[in-house]
């Protein structure tokens, strides 16, 4: 049973754009990038980083563009309805179910840190003053021992996000997205020019960008991978639902380049600017997660107008991470709405309900359910490895497998559209390299288990 309702399109190449760079922007390149990136090799980093976008993440992001666009549905019944196009299995569905849970997964505990976020802000724009390494510390530690107030956090960033979605694709997604993105980047451009005025953005640029080869192991290039994929959005459902809105006449390679490259350039301007300030207070900038919770609240005690710049970063932060959200809720929502028949509105809070409780068992999982541990990790680390090292590899690897070897190749240039010679190499990369790159990385972590 189908109910087909027309679908909405966004309103413009650029809304696409917009929405599309807000799902990727998010956590992964405020939180996680820029400490990669200084710790694990600098410029060297980022080359492999910049090779494993070119050769893996934007060739798949085009092919998850191009299914969503084609099977104009749900990531469930788009990839459905490709396969049967091209005289496929109608298994090849199952591939969109990985896509449409795993989000939902995902969603669980990037809501719960999104939420660690909505209370720094809340802390920021109050004015709360954090004097000692020690004290930033126990800030954090405090947090994470409270239930009940991570809780909380995790409910209003998952209201907020779920409130978007139910609203609809032009009026609460794309709205939302046209918002918060040109305000994200505004905030940016403005931490980047406070951290060249007032910081030391020499120090900042040689821990990021200075060449340290010696620091490239099998290791960094596994990290810069998985982040690749993560950090694109990709395999997950998100990507194939936003392609599905995307018109028919729009270029989908040309939207991919902008995507690719502007989400790459706002992980490097956002170390560039949270580094400056770091180093400009003598602190350490590779303490890791704990980049964002330890060092940067100290850091804006400290500095002049640090009230303002660190009410700011971390509207930053929560703004990239809302817009993450919202396109981990929009593919189930899409199945449901469409499938079933749902309202959207019912689609959306029935989706976050489930999310919730979910996300509550995370939140317990720091504190009271501590001592619950499968392979030593807990319940945060352990869907966190699920997701980001197992089933968005998998299911890049079965993206790549499907639309370079079972779609016909007149189907796919029927939809990507590109002048004969730029087809065929973008086919020839997704067919051999994205798929061997893939596969050697699940080499890899066999040969490496610790990995
Ligand atoms: N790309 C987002 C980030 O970098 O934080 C995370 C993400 C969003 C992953 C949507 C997967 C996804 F489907």
């Amino acid at each position: 049973m189908s109910f087909d309702a027309p679908r909405s399109t966004w309103s413009s190449r650029w809304a696409f754009i917009l929405v599309t760079i807000g799902s990727a922007v998010g956590l992964g390149n405020i939180w996680r990038f820029p400490y990669m990136t200084g710790a694990q090799g600098g410029s060297a980093f980022v080359l492999v980083y910049l090779l494993c976008v070119a050769l893996v993440g934007l060739p798949l992001l085009m092919a998850e563009i191009l299914i969503g666009r084609r099977g104009r549905g749900n990531p469930v019944s788009a990839m459905l309805k490709v396969a049967e196009e091209n005289g496929a299995s109608p298994w090849w569905g199952a591939l969109g179910w990985v896509g449409v849970l795993g989000a939902l997964l995902i969603l669980a505990y990037y809501s719960v840190v999104a939420g660690w976020i909505v209370e720094y802000t809340y802390q920021a724009i109050a004015g709360v003053r954090i004097l000692t390494p020690e004290a930033a510390k126990q800030g954090f530690a405090d947090l994470q021992a409270n239930p009940l107030r991570l809780i909380f956090w995790h409910t209003v960033f998952l209201a907020l996000t779920v409130g978007v979605v139910a609203r609809g694709v032009l009026s609460g997604i794309e709205r939302a997205n046209l918002l918060l993105m040109p305000a994200l980047f505004v905030i940016l451009l403005f931490l980047v020019l406070w951290g060249g005025m007032v910081g030391d953005m020499r120090t900042a640029w040689h821990f990021m960008f200075d060449f340290k080869p010696e620091l490239l192991t099998g290791q960094v290039v596994l990290s810069a991978m998985g982040h690749a994929f993560f950090s694109l959005s990709l395999g997950m459902g998100a990507i194939m639902a936003y392609g599905s809105y995307l018109d028919k006449r729009a270029s989908i390679a040309h939207n991919c380049f902008w995507i690719a490259l502007m989400d790459t350039l706002v992980g490097l301007l956002v170390g560039l600017a949270i580094f400056s300030l770091t180093f400009a207070h003598g602190l350490e900038a590779n303490s890791g997660p704990g980049l964002v919770f330890h060092t940067l609240p100290l850091v804006f005690t400290h500095m002049p107008g640090g009230r303002v710049v660190g009410s700011l970063f971390f509207l930053l932060v929560l703004f990239a991470a809302w817009t993450s959200a919202i396109s981990l809720v929009e593919p189930f929502v899409a199945w449901a709405t469409e499938r079933l028949g749902v309202h959207r509105a019912a689609a959306a809070w029935g989706t976050g309900a489930a999310v919730w409780l979910l996300g509550v068992a995370v939140c317990l999982s720091f504190n009271d359910w501590s001592g619950f541990k499968l392979f030593g990790l807990n319940l945060f680390d352990q869907v966190d490895y699920l997701t980001s090292r197992i089933l968005m590899p998998l299911s890049g690897l079965a993206i790549a497998l499907f639309v370079g070897w079972i779609m016909s190749r007149k189907n796919a240039q029927d939809e990507i559209r590109l002048p004969a010679a730029q087809f065929q190499l973008w086919r020839q990369v997704l067919r051999y390299v994205t798929i061997l790159a893939i596969v050697l990385i699940f080499v890899y972590r066999l040969a490496n288990p610790d990995s």
